[in-house]
């Protein structure tokens, strides 16, 4: 894509798409695949180690004594592109000389990546920004990146005048430019660009999750659906070249990574921009060959552009992860229209048939949005009855929130909270008996884990399947951590398994 297309496509046309999941939990019915990652979440050796072997052009200079700001804190709010995007960005920051610090008072340079989904999300920033009126006197320079900072723009130096640096996602790769100016003093520095038709490409990452490795391989979101803000904060969409992609997946695996998950607001929209043009199942099959990688996973797919080249795929080889999370958003064909989901429910519900009969069983999670505007209690049960339909091993559900921008915020006929509240509820129990009876039926059947948890009581596991299911297990090996094992399951509950060790 060129930039000028990407031009005539940006002015005024708004690029959106469902995005991730763990923020805010106000409506969520935290399922199996949710446990994701989060950036104050423990250490681990294997970037350590790599960024210790580094070296740092700049250390010398700024993480001195005299060096302006030196050290920073880093704190995330949203999906999982945020939390890789932070990984992103604290790879920059590191490999400018900066230090990191876990307690926000220890550091010079305070940065905040927000998420701006939903309402409640937005506010949390505002409260955390709050916190730091005084951060002149303490030295402080504040920052605010992301999603809010995208969509208050300016604003935020008005509410809060001590903040010195606001910047979206799709201005990111200006980042060195921006901290240079904040290290020459900059007051009030902006990254606010969303024209764009470039992807942020970092030398340094530096990840948290010692097991599982993000990779972003779409930016943005070029869908229009009515209630999200995304089309606002995060760009239009922007795919990277499948080499860079396969280069980094190698570097990965070298690195000691053997599950890699690929993100992207749509992540199956991706367009390889590169003169192998790889469509997104190839590039898939392509990754699930890199050597030393075992597991592929990604999210999140719009329905729209769900074929059966994906299944195949997963079909076809084992690494792909046989899982597929496939937001449906409501049951009712008048809503999904006013929600300009460009699907009706029988074209959503053959993609679920193609996975249901899948030559390998797929689990299949979903994102669901009750009370949107003009959403009656017969488009309600429509929801429902879909539920029973679809028989999802995970549901991620929200009570409608009215996004600044968003077409659906001055729609007629909003649904008070207390129905929504009361839709969400029923919903939500209605699913953890569909799940607790899918999960019941595993019973018996062996899986393997890889085992990414160590519980507080003495001997306790967790890992996930294939299927992204969350497995609890007993040991006294020693060390279980990144190991994949075999492990049998002997109880089903709502959220997770209880198995025994085969191996
Ligand atoms: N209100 C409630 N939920 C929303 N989502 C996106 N925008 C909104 C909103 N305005 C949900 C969708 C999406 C998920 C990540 O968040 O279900 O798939
Ligand atoms: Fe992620 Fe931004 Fe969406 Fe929040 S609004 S979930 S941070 S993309």
């Amino acid at each position: 894509m060129g930039a000028a297309n990407a031009s005539n496509r940006r002015r005024g046309t708004p690029w959106r798409g469902p995005t991730g999941r763990t923020e805010e939990k106000e409506g969520g019915l935290k399922t199996a695949p949710t446990r994701e990652p989060h950036e104050t979440a423990g250490g681990d050796t294997k970037w350590q180690a790599e960024e210790k072997n580094r070296r740092d052009p700049f250390g010398e200079l700024r993480a001195g004594a005299g060096a302006p700001f030196a050290t920073f804190y880093l704190e995330t709010f949203g999906c999982q592109m945020n939390v890789h995007d932070s990984e992103k960005v604290a790879g920059v920051l590191l490999s400018r000389g900066y230090q990191r610090v876990e307690r926000v008072e220890a550091a010079r340079l305070v940065l905040y990546n927000t998420c701006s989904i939903r309402e409640k999300a937005a506010q949390k920033v505002f409260s955390r920004l709050g916190g730091h009126r005084g951060a002149a006197d303490a030295g402080q320079i504040i920052g605010v990146l992301g999603c809010v900072a995208q969509q208050e723009g300016e604003e935020i130096f008005e509410r809060a005048p001590w903040v010195s640096l606001v910047c979206g996602s799709a201005s990111y790769r200006k980042l060195p430019e921006l901290l240079a100016e904040l290290e020459r003093g900059g007051r009030r520095v902006m990254g606010l660009d969303t024209d764009t038709d470039e992807t942020f490409e970092t030398e340094m990452t530096r990840r948290d999750n010692p097991f599982r490795a993000y990779l972003t391989i779409i930016e943005g979101c070029d869908k229009a659906c009515a209630y999200c803000v995304v089309p606002y904060t995060r760009g239009p969409e922007r795919s990277r070249r499948s080499d860079l992609v396969l280069a980094e997946v190698q570097r990965l695996a070298d690195a000691g990574y053997s599950e890699v998950q690929l993100l992207g607001q749509t992540v199956n929209s991706y367009k390889d921009p590169s003169e192998r043009r790889m469509t997104f199942a190839e590039l898939l099959v392509a990754v699930s060959e890199v050597r030393g990688i075992r597991r592929v996973r990604f999210t999140t797919s719009h329905p729209r552009d769900f074929g059966r080249d994906i299944v195949e795929a997963i079909e076809s080889v084992p690494a792909l992860c046989e899982h597929v999370h496939l937001p449906v958003q409501s049951g009712s064909n008048k809503v999904l229209r006013a929600m300009q989901r460009t699907y009706a429910r029988d074209e959503y519900m053959e993609k679920i048939a193609m996975l249901r009969e899948a030559r390998r069983p797929v689990s299949v999670t979903t994102d669901i949005i009750v009370g949107f505007p003009g959403e009656t209690e017969e488009d309600f049960q429509e929801t429902m009855s879909l539920l029973d339909e679809a028989q999802y091993d995970g549901v991620f559900s929200f009570k409608y929130s009215p996004r600044p921008n968003t077409p659906a915020l001055h729609m007629a006929d909003p649904i008070p909270e207390e129905e929504k509240g009361r839709r969400l509820a029923a919903l939500q129990e209605k699913q953890r008996g569909i799940q607790t009876a899918r999960n019941e039926k595993l019973v018996g059947e062996s899986f393997e884990v890889l085992v990414d948890g160590a519980a507080r009581r003495n001997s306790q596991w967790a890992g996930r399947t294939s299927g992204n299911r969350v497995v609890n297990f007993t040991s006294t090996e020693e060390r279980l951590l990144g190991e994949y094992v075999l492990v049998r399951i002997t109880r089903g509950g709502p959220n997770s398994l209880v198995g025994e060790l085969v191996s």
